[in-house]
């Protein structure tokens, strides 16, 4: 006979917190977001301390590199997309863990061919008026030129010019050595100088970075950034359960800090091989997340499987059909809290504490605090990095409003069947995620910013100063359908549905 649930699995919008004693220590700036990645033994420290309990998802529409220097600069990890060549993936990490706080690479790149028409057309999709002008049109090659707002005027010209007709040539730019230009060196000039932007090419004119003087007060002030010991940026890549034994040592070498296995569904021998394999061939330092399971019996799988941490989540993602497709997956609240009891026991028996990941499925900013006070020790998002200026998706404007694409690993656009193949298939038998858009949000670094202080703000309100007081403090309810609907404005009509009928 069937094993039957007794509780039906919930998910986060049917759960509310319940306010605790809040002392006047209680304030949002007392309060600390530091929480492990990866497993310790009771009384050490972990390897890896995140500063913010966010990661980035391992998706093609997320995670780039773009994506893991922002969420580094904020404290956070991304975990760049496996569902590319080894190369591509290895070279997206490399560029992270080279990347110079300040010194950007240029990503809006032209050729003097390139015509106004087609620099506005850009423009409108990176939303960055500084373009260089380089000889084959790539962010690295022989600089000829910029482009700004200011060398062209719509009213007066042609759609047709050319940039080389209209550019700054190279030859009346302030530039500098990319050798030996320090980043203060670099900012002294664009002060003296009056400069919007420097560039800084090499021996041979190449391109390397440009530092803007916008960057200014970010290059600053970046107390939060989550930096290696060689003040790198920290990033995280994803793996599969097929080709580990080529792509791990790439990605090793490329600098990787932390790696976890991409998959659907984690409770398989294919992840405890996995696991076994990489600790044995490249030791038990290198820190590999598993996943995702839904309950305690994957957990504690995962966990003797020797997982550093383990993801928890089957068909809660915005983009998932797993649920309608396959019928698997649970209430991910649920599911959580199920993990989270497991992980607090498996600390109790064996003095090891493995982190558990809520993955998918946080819509609001308030699921993120409840998976927190649930027990997640952080948190992995999609649909909510995809919407900013740092993932590597298109921005499109449909009817005057912008949004951005965001499509699911099981989608035929992402073509990851090694997330999803049990074996044998090599292709993606049918679809378990969809393509779609998501309103597009502006820079990660405002959002993150206004998410979490949220989120300490309701700490506060539980009593906690840091995570592990959430977790012990917070006291949930569930809630009834009547008491959500309660819990939105109702029986008033919104000033701007009002106007807007005028
Ligand atoms: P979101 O934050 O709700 O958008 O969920 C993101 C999570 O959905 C990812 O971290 C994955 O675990 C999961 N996911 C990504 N692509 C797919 C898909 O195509 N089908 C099902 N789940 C997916």
């Amino acid at each position: 006979m069937a094993y039957f649930y007794p509780e039906p699995s919930h998910t986060f919008g049917e759960y509310l917190l319940v306010p605790g004693y809040s002392s006047d220590k209680c304030i949002p700036a007392n309060v600390s977001l530091k929480t492990p990645l990866v497993k310790f033994k009771k009384g050490e420290e972990p390897k890896i301390t995140m500063n913010i309990p966010m990661v980035s998802a391992i998706m093609q529409a997320v995670s780039n590199d773009t994506m893991a220097i922002a969420l580094a600069k904020e404290g956070g990890i991304s975990f760049i997309y496996g569902s590319q060549s080894i190369e591509e993936e290895a070279a997206m990490v490399a560029r992270v863990k080279n990347y110079k706080s300040g010194f950007v690479t240029s990503d809006s790149n032209i050729t003097p061919e390139t015509t106004l028409g087609e620099i506005l057309a850009l423009l409108e999709k990176t939303g960055h008026s500084t373009m260089a002008v380089t000889e084959d049109g790539t962010p690295t090659g022989k600089l000829l030129g910029i482009v700004t707002s200011r060398d062209y005027r719509l009213s007066r010209m042609s759609l047709d010019e050319k940039a080389g007709s209209f550019m700054t040539p190279f030859e009346k730019l302030v530039y500098a050595d990319a050798e030996t230009t320090t980043l203060s060196m670099a900012n002294d000039i664009i002060w003296d100088k009056k400069l919007n932007m420097l560039p800084l090419v090499d021996k041979e004119q190449r391109l390397r970075y440009m530092v803007f003087r916008k960057d200014y007060t970010d290059n600053k002030e970046n107390g939060n950034e989550l930096i290696d010991e060689g003040k790198r940026y920290v990033v995280g890549a994803g793996i599969n359960t097929r080709d580990y034994a080529d792509r791990v040592p790439a990605l090793l070498k490329a600098g990787a800090d932390v790696l976890c296995i991409d998959s659907s569904e984690g409770f398989s021998e294919w992840q405890r091989i996995t696991l076994r394999y990489i600790h044995e061939h490249f030791g038990e330092d290198v820190k590999v997340g598993a996943g995702n399971v839904v309950d305690a019996e994957g957990f504690r799988f995962l966990a003797e499987a020797g997982a550093d941490f383990v993801k928890v989540g089957i068909g809660g993602g915005s983009i998932c059909i797993t649920r309608e497709t396959k019928g698997i997956g649970r209430g991910q609240a649920t599911a959580l809290i199920d993990v989270c009891r497991e992980r607090d026991k498996y600390f109790e028996e064996t003095g090891i504490y493995i982190p558990v990941c809520s993955d998918g499925g946080l819509v609001h900013d308030y699921h993120m605090t409840l998976a927190l006070a649930m027990g997640a020790d952080f948190l992995m998002l999609g649909r909510y990095f995809s919407r900013f200026d740092e993932s590597p998706t298109d921005k499109v404007k449909i009817n005057g409003t912008y949004y951005k694409e965001y499509w699911g690993e099981g989608s035929n656009r992402a073509r990851n069947w090694q997330r999803y193949d049990l074996g044998g298939a090599k292709k993606l038998s049918f679809e378990e995620g969809v393509d779609s858009y998501v309103p597009y949000a502006g820079s990660l670094k405002d959002n993150v910013n206004i998410t979490l202080s949220k989120v300490r703000s309701t700490m506060c309100n539980c009593g906690a100063l840091n995570l592990a007081e959430l977790r012990d403090k917070a006291k949930l309810t569930l809630v009834s359908s009547t008491s959500i609907v309660e819990g939105g404005s109702h029986d008033v009509i919104l000033r701007n549905k009002f106007n807007s009928r005028e």
